[in-house]
This record gives C-alpha cells, structure tokens and sequence, in this order.
C-alpha cells in the first residue's frame, strides 16, 4: 500500500472539493483531492449556472475568475410570468446594485482544475472505493484503490467534498447525525438548445400546466427547464412536445417569442430540500451537496457550497497559522446558521412558482395572490431580491 502525507485529505472534485484544495493553497496548506470520477467527467457536467455576487467576488479574489470576468453574463434583473403578465423585479435597485452572473458551474469546475494543475495540485482522479478511517482520532485517514493497487492519504483533518451520494456523510454516526428532509411531488426536465435567447434576463413562469424557466449559458445558447412528473420518462418527451410546452408556459404574456433551436442536452433534475446537521464530527467536515441539498428553484447549490468553503478554509487557516480551533469547532454552527435561510428561499421559491398536484382551486389562487403581491410591494419585492443576489456570507 503507498501511503501520502498531507494537512488535508479532499473527497470529491466538484466546486466544493476543487474551491477548498485552491483556497487551502493560497493560504500555504497542503491538501490531496481523490475523485471517483474522471477528468473529462467532471469537467463537462451540467448542472445549474447563476452565481450570487458573493460568489463571483469569492472566485474573482481567490484569482480563478480570469475566464468568469470575461465570459459571465452579468444580470440585473429578473423576470416572472403569471397570470398572462409579464413582471420584471430590478435586482439591482432593490439591492444597492447588486447582481447575478450566468456562468456554468462546469464552467467553474475547469476553471478551478486548471488553476490545481497549475499550482501542482495533488488531483487523483478515477479512483476506486474511497473509506475514511479513524475520523475521531487527531490521525484521520483516507484509503483508496486504483489500477496501480490500494494507497492511504494520512491527513489531520478530512474534507467531505463528496456530493449528496458520497461516503462521508454516511461515516459520520447515524446516532449523531439528524437529517432533515423534503422531497417535491414534480422534477425539472432541464434541456440545452443552440437557439438564440428570447430575452437577455431569466424569465420564472407560473403557468396552469406547471412551472417552466428559461435561462441561458451564451445569447446564443438557451437552458430552459420546465415541470414534469418525479419519475419523468425522457421518451415522453419528443422535441416537439418540449418546444410545444415552453411556448405555452413561457409566452403566456403575449409579448414574447422563445426562439427554437438544436437540443444539445436533455435531463431530468429531482427536487428535494435536505440538511444534515451536524456538519462535522472529530476531524471530518461536510461540504457542500454533502451535507445539503436545495430545489433548484434560485440555484443557490453551488453558491451555498462556496459560502461552505470560505468557513472551511477560514477555520484551517486560523489553525495551522495561529494554532486556534475555535472557529473549526464553530464550522457547522457558522454554516447552517445561512444554509437553514437559503433553504428557506429555495423552498418558498419552489412552492411560489409550481403546479401541486392535489392544490388546484383554493390554493392556486392564493399562490396567484401572492405572486401578485411581491411584484406589486416594494417590501416583498425587496425581500426577493436580496435572497436572489445572495445573503450576506457572514451571518
Ligand atoms: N469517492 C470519490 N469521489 C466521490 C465519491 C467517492 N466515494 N462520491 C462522490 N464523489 C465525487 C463526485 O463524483 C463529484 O465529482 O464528489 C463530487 C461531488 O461534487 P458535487 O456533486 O458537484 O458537489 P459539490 O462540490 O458539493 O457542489 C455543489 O454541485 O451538485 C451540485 O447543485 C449542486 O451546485 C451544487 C454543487
Ligand atoms: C440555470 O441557469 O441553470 C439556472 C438558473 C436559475 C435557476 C436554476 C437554474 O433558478
């Protein structure tokens, strides 16, 4: 067995992992990130593509947002169709000027390998039925195989980086740890098309037939994403049928044309609220998707798994420089104390905005109602807007 010695021990190489290895070198601690995955893999995952001012300046300090700066759709507001209108809310003016950035979260992931390679990172990825050893000993491990046979990474503290399905979460406990969860009775069926963009800022409809979005990665290039059942059979859904429902979930108001195009991509996401608490136990933090999940309703995954990051690496900073614990002991507290108010928006959002099955007369309409009172209050609206462009990281 060949064995490494590092300060930290990474699993997983999403935002989550890839965020913490560069952070943790910037601050001069050295950490090695084993990936199940391959490169390529990783690197071309789609998934949701907003990311909150905080995270943009995150990135852009950390020196990994050269291509961001460059490529990044800056938004200062955002769209909502119901009811046969069409409102718009100024992020920006509610906000004292803040705003969203478009930028694909693969976008992120290669931004961040690039800038590992370059630094020399230790990056292992394809490996083989990743285990953490001894997490409540100062003398955690982690083990691994891969073609060339079984190695260990001896570390002090291990990182958790390793999604919703990972081993970590799973190693803490089940006595110690409380998970707290909601599934959604409906899923997104997420496609990407090479059609030009029918307007330059996102548009949320609420619609009889269920919620539909359109967003974007280029002016030329769409996601749009629109309700369908939980277990969704993609073969249900030709390109006909898709186009077909997003010009009528999308186009209620009269004044829009969505421009039709190449589907490049199609998926389905789940829908699912979850937080595990705590975040940590002896020398293993929770990270990221490992520890929660949001709907995508707002897409705050990844920008709440970069606000995990910044405590992380805050805590291993203040202990290997100025050999205090405190704020590593305060990680999960610090964490969830944001996460519980971003899941509360995630949550809100999704129940705003989608078709429930069993709540049609009554409670459409007073989803209607409430719809129409945050575009019309300056309070309501303000509320949506602070949440949409991100919570301050440090609450
Ligand atoms: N061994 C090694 N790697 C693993 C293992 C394992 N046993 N299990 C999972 N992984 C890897 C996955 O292959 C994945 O690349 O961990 C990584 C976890 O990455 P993400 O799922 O992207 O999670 P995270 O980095 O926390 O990013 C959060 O990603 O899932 C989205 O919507 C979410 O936007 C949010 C963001
Ligand atoms: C996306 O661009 O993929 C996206 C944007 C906003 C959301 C969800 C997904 O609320």
């Amino acid at each position: 067995m060949s064995k490494t010695r590092t300060q930290v021990g990474i699993i997983g190489a999403g935002p989550s992992g890839l965020l913490l290895a560069h952070m943790l070198h910037l601050h001069g601690i050295s950490s090695v990130l084993i990936e199940s995955q391959t490169r390529e893999y990783c690197e071309a995952r789609i998934r949701a593509g907003l990311l909150e001012q905080g995270t943009v300046e995150t990135l852009i300090n950390a020196g990994v947002g050269e291509r961001l700066k460059k490529e990044g759709l800056s938004h200062r507001g955002v769209q909502f169709s119901f009811g046969g209108k069409r409102h718009r809310i100024d992020l920006s003016k509610l906000t004292g000027g803040r705003q969203v950035t478009i930028y694909g979260q693969h976008e992120v992931v290669r931004d961040l390998i690039a800038a590992r390679l370059a630094d020399n990172g230790d990056l292992r990825f394809s490996v083989l039925d990743a285990a953490v050893h001894d997490i409540e000993t100062t003398k955690p491990r982690i083990t691994y195989r891969d073609q060339s046979g079984t190695h260990a990474i001896e570390c002090d503290f291990i990182a958790g980086c390793d999604g919703f399905h990972g081993i970590c979460r799973p190693s803490i406990p089940a006595g110690i740890r409380t998970a707290y969860d909601r599934k959604y009775p409906f899923a997104w069926l997420g496609i990407l098309a090479q059609a030009p963009i029918a307007c330059d800022e996102l548009i949320y409809a609420r619609h009889a037939n269920g919620f539909a979005l359109a967003t974007m990665r280029s002016t030329d290039v769409t996601r749009m994403y629109l309700q369908c059942e939980p277990d969704e059979d993609l073969g249900q859904w030709s390109d006909d049928r898709i186009w077909s429902e997003l010009h009528t979930r999308l186009e209620q108001s009269g004044d829009l044309k969505i421009n039709e195009g190449k589907i490049l991509q199609k998926g389905v996401t789940a829908m699912r609220s979850y937080v595990v608490e705590p975040m940590q136990h002896g020398q293993l933090f929770l990270v990221g998707d490992a520890a929660h999940i949001v709907p995508p309703t707002g897409a705050k995954g990844m920008n709440l798994a970069v606000a995990d990051v910044r405590v992380l690496a805050r805590g291993l900073e203040a202990y290997y420089k100025k050999s205090n614990r405190d704020q590593l002991d305060r990680y999960s507290a610090a964490c969830l104390a944001r996460i519980w108010k971003v899941q509360r928006f995630s949550w809100w959002m999704t129940t705003l905005l989608h078709r429930f099955p069993e709540a049609e007369g009554f409670d459409a309409k007073v989803q209607l109602a409430e719809l129409d009172y945050v575009m019309g209050s300056r309070a309501a609206s303000t509320a949506l807007a602070e949440n949409y462009v991100g919570l301050p990281l440090e609450i």
